[in-house]
This record gives C-alpha cells, structure tokens and sequence, in this order.
C-alpha cells in the first residue's frame, strides 16, 4: 500500500511529489558576505533533490543587509543577487524536487555591524546588542523589503515562498508579548502585534501568487509570552489572509529551557491543523519514515520537515522509504545501486 508520506500533497497550485520537505537551514557559506549563492549552496541543495526530497526550503536569506543572522548569510536584497538563485532553483528542478525560498529578517538576533532593530530596545541576552526601537518609517522600510524580497523570488523562479516568523528574529518579536512592548499599533493586544505580519503577508502578495507558508514559533516556553492557543488565533488570521500551511516550530524568543524529545513539536501542528483548521508542517527531531508516517496517518500534519537528519543523510528519502518497506524512484543513473 502506498505511504502516505510518499504520497502527492498539492499545495495552492504547486503538487509536491512527497509529503518530505527539507527544513531551512543557514549554511552560513557567502563567503564574499555579499549574500549571493556559492557553489556550496549548489551541490548542498541538489544533493537533496537527488535525494527525493519534495520540496526544500532554502536556508534563512536576508531581505535587507541589517537582517542578517551573520555576514556569511544568503540574501536576497538587491537584484545581483537573482542570478544565483535562479540557478539554484533551476538545478533543483532538473530533479524533480520544488524548492522555496525563507524570507528572513534576524531583527534583534542579528550579528553584523551597524544597528540592529527591533519592536523595542531589549537585547536577547546579557551578550547580545541593545537594538534600537523601531520607527514607524522603519517598519514601513522593512515591510517594503519584504515585499522587494518575494518579486526578486518569483523572478528566480521559486515554487513556494516561507516567511520566517518563528525564533526570536524580526517577525517572531513582533508577535511575542515578550519581546514587542510598543504602546502604538504595532503592540499591545495580540492584533496589533499580528500586523506587521499581516502587513508583511499583504505586500508579499502583491508580487507572489504562489504557496506561501509562514514558519512559526508555536511556543515562547516563558510565563508571559505567547502559547499555543494563541497560534490558534494567528493561524485563523493567517488563513484569512489566504495563507496556505503554518510550519510550526517553537521557541527562540527568549533563553528559555526546551525539553527536545522525538517529536517535541509535533502536538503544536497537530493542534494548529485540527482546532485552527489550518494546514500545517510537522518538525523537530522527526528522524524515521515511521515516526512521520504516524503523524501523517494519524492527520496531525500535512507535511513533515526534516532538518538536521537530511545534512545527515542527503538520501533521508530513501532511508524512509526503507523503513517503511515501499519502493520509491531514484535518478536513473543510480538504478541500478538502490
Ligand atoms: C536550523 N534551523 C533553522 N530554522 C529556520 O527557520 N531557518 C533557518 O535558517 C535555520 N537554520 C538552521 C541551521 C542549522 C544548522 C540547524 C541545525 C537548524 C532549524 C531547523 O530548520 C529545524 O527546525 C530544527 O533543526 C529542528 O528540526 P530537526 O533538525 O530536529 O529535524
């Protein structure tokens, strides 16, 4: 019988061949920090596709210098920066894998000189930077990068567009209570904190037709902050928005211990999914075909992420389909190994 996690999944007007999406991950690998695609990013991201992958999700890239993680991020601020990831996208395709694109901005997390900003001036840690707060007219600037961001990766020819929301970075900080102590319409209640996302998703739709799939922190794991429920209203709003999945990760706000077990994540898209009514992504220590065709089966996700097993094993897919005991495709030119 054929597994459901090896079976089509169509999101908006994109058919995935499998339900496997490789989760973003910064390879911090521009080496010219100019945040264009190296031959690294090439081979990493094809090897995936060779590996069955349905959809990868490129690794947290820049919409402006300022949000970047570290200067060795991927970006996707000025048009030079286009040209590589067409060819990214391009080669993936040859394979048969879509690939998208997480659109990023590090906010108050960012490493890299110059200021940093954020909803309000409070540093993440004793170690990191004071961000300054942010002004309306930066808001309006950042938002208008977002926007710059998702033509630049329709024009490379992306299938599915991510925006980053989860882990502490710009949008994450907005949404959490923790870390958004603006007294204007961009904090306070929980829909003045959900604007600059929503504002975010709104410009992001004037240049993108495509999925689009927001990445959330379903968990701030701090009294105070956001809880799940709470991703229970967002992803109502989202889905109004017209929205297509939520990838539901968790934490990152502020230091906060997390109890990572197999599966840690799974409850926060299985609740999103059934009481939000909102399709969602499965991630977190999910490394076996098993394990993720029994949230799948058991309809708690519609997709399943998988991050650090596939730097593991580029060939995870395989692995999986092992596991569960189904045959799958491989390139022709490795018939005759599999
Ligand atoms: C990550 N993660 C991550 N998340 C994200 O939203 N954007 C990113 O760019 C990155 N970068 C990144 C780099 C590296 C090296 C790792 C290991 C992780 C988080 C990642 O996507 C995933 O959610 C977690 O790793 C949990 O899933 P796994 O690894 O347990 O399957």
């Amino acid at each position: 019988m054929t597994k459901k996690l090896f079976s089509n999944y169509t999101i908006k007007n994109v058919t995935l061949k499998n339900r496997i999406v490789m989760s973003p991950m910064c390879m911090y690998s521009c080496v010219n920090e100019d945040g264009k695609v190296m031959d690294w990013h090439l081979t990493h991201y094809t090897s995936r596709a060779v590996g069955q992958v349905g959809l990868i999700i490129v690794e947290a890239t820049a919409i402006d210098p300022q949000g970047r993680i570290s200067p060795y991020d991927l970006g996707i601020w000025n048009d030079e920066q286009i040209e590589g990831l067409k060819q990214l996208t391009e080669m993936t395709h040859v394979h048969g894998s879509k690939i998208g694109i997480q659109l990023a901005h590090a906010g108050r997390k960012a490493e890299v000189e110059g200021n940093i900003i954020a909803p309000s001036s409070i540093p993440f840690n004793d170690e990191m930077r004071t961000p300054q707060t942010m002004s309306l007219n930066q808001i309006q600037e950042t938002i208008q990068a977002f926007q710059e961001g998702a033509r630049r990766a329709e024009e490379a020819g992306f299938d599915v567009i991510e925006i980053h929301g989860a882990h502490g970075y710009l949008i994450s900080s907005f949404l959490s209570p923790l870390t958004n102590q603006r007294t204007d319409e961009y904090g306070g209640s929980k829909e003045n904190r959900y604007r600059f996302l929503s504002q975010v998703i709104e410009v992001i739709k004037e240049e993108w037709e495509g999925p689009l799939i927001v990445r959330i922190s379903a968990n701030d794991y701090t009294a105070g902050g956001n809880t799940p429920s709470d991703f229970i209203y967002y992803a109502k709003e989202m889905k109004e928005q017209g929205v297509d999945l939520v990838d539901c990760s968790s934490g990152g706000i502020v230091p906060a211990s997390i109890d990572a077990y197999p599966g840690y994540q799974v409850k926060y898209a299985d609740q999103i999914r059934n009481e939000g009514k909102m399709a969602t992504g499965a991630v977190g220590l999910i490394v076996n075909g098993l394990q993720a065709e029994e949230i799948l089966k058991n309809e708690r996700a519609d997709l399943i992420f998988i991050g650090r097993e596939l730097l593991r094993d580029p060939y995870w897919a395989k692995t999986a389909a092992k596991q569960l005991r189904v045959e799958i495709d491989s390139p022709v030119q490795y018939s005759r190994a599999w």
